[in-house]
């Protein structure tokens, strides 16, 4: 195993395994594509966060640099590095927490749906490791297109019978960061005042911001729901036309997968009344998968909120949303039953 934690290889174990170990409310996260355009800044940020006590980078290529430049880092974590598919398995033993945002972006012109081909079969695999190595950690699932990989998870933890419905969550965060910010603007508010939900899927129409519910309560005129609505629903697009072929979101991304996974750490260690959106098996409408806001907890998504009253122009969308959201997630159900 590439171990980049250098004082660890020298001095031995035991001193870095205590550290490890301290602290009752230290978790453990593994990133799986740490060497990406998220998974770069998304482990610089979780080497911050002081609730992580261990962190593995895992990806096909270039984990021991990150791993190295990261390590050095004056931050409670202990950071260890994982490359290539053989090592897998050891960066996924004893997690609380998976993040996963291996797998190809989209370049201009492309959906996120062009990026099934590859990236369905990355996390089929990342998660038949997950099911064997760490069966009761929480999985944050970033890889596009969520719709359906959070579908083939699904698929892959029922086949390894290790499935449970409260632990894999599909990240959506980034549009309601996106939702805030845009609102905020509109609104002439600070960004963080602003509380949008972000319900549906994660991909053009299924993107469904709620500006009925927006909190502080305000009211939009139609040319400012429409305005809102498109840019919250193409978000994702703007990134990738300004990048021209260098990528999609990554930045903000992180600091969204952050914000997302920080909230399902502050649930594990017990915290009361975390309510975020995510992309979960959900009873909210007739579809087996949903996004909506969530409450964490120890176990996991703990409670699924209700849409809540929806006004017209939500009601169209939100029909909308249902018809491309059906077809994704059986997209993503097939390929693990073909
Ligand atoms: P990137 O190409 O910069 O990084 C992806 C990383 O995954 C690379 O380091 C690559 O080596 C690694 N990788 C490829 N195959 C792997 C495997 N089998 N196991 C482990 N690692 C593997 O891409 P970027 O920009 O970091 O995006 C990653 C994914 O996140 C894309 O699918 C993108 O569409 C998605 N994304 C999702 C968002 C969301 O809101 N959920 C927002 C932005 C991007």
């Amino acid at each position: 195993p590439s171990n980049n934690s250098q004082t660890e290889g020298l001095l031995g174990l035991e001193r870095g395994n205590c550290r490890a170990k301290g602290g009752s409310t230290g978790f453990k996260v593994a990133i799986l594509g740490a060497a990406g355009g998220i998974g770069q800044p998304l482990a610089m940020l979780m080497k911050m966060n002081p609730l992580v006590c261990v962190l593995h980078l895992y990806d096909v290529v270039n984990t021991p640099g990150v791993t190295a430049d990261i390590s050095h880092m004056d931050t409670g974590a202990v950071v260890r590095g994982f490359l290539g598919q053989q090592q897998l398995e050891e960066a996924l033993i004893g997690m609380d927490l998976v993040i996963i945002p291996a797998g190809v972006p989209r370049k201009p012109g492309m959906t996120r749906d062009d990026l099934f081909n590859i990236n369905a079969g990355i996390v089929k695999t990342l998660c038949e490791g997950i099911a064997k190595c760490c069966p009761k950690a929480i999985v944050n699932l970033i890889s596009n297109p969520v719709n359906s990989t959070v579908p083939i998870a699904a698929e892959v933890f029922k086949k390894a019978g290790t499935f449970d419905p409260k632990r894999l969550l599909g990240v959506t965060m980034l549009d309601v960061v996106r939702a805030n910010t845009f609102v905020a603007e509109v609104l002439g508010l600070e960004p963080q005042e602003v509380d949008v939900p972000v319900v549906g899927g994660h991909a053009g129409a299924t993107i469904l911001p709620l500006l009925s519910q927006v909190k502080p309560p305000c009211s939009f005129t139609q040319k400012e729901i429409n305005y809102l609505t498109d840019r919250i629903q193409n978000g994702g697009t703007e990134v990738v036309e300004a990048k021209a072929g260098a990528g999609s979101a990554t930045l903000s991304m992180a600091y969204a997968a952050v914000k997302f996974a920080d909230a399902c750490l502050r649930g594990l260690r017990g915290d009361a009344g975390i309510v975020e959106c995510a992309y979960v098996a959900s009873h909210v409408t007739e579809l087996p998968f949903f996004a909506s806001k969530v409450r964490l907890g120890r176990s996991g998504v703990e409670e699924i909120h209700p849409l809540g009253p929806l006004n017209e122009y939500e009601r169209v969308g939100l029909e909308k949303a249902k018809k491309e959201l059906a077809a994704s997630i059986q997209k993503g159900i097939s390929f693990v039953n073909k």
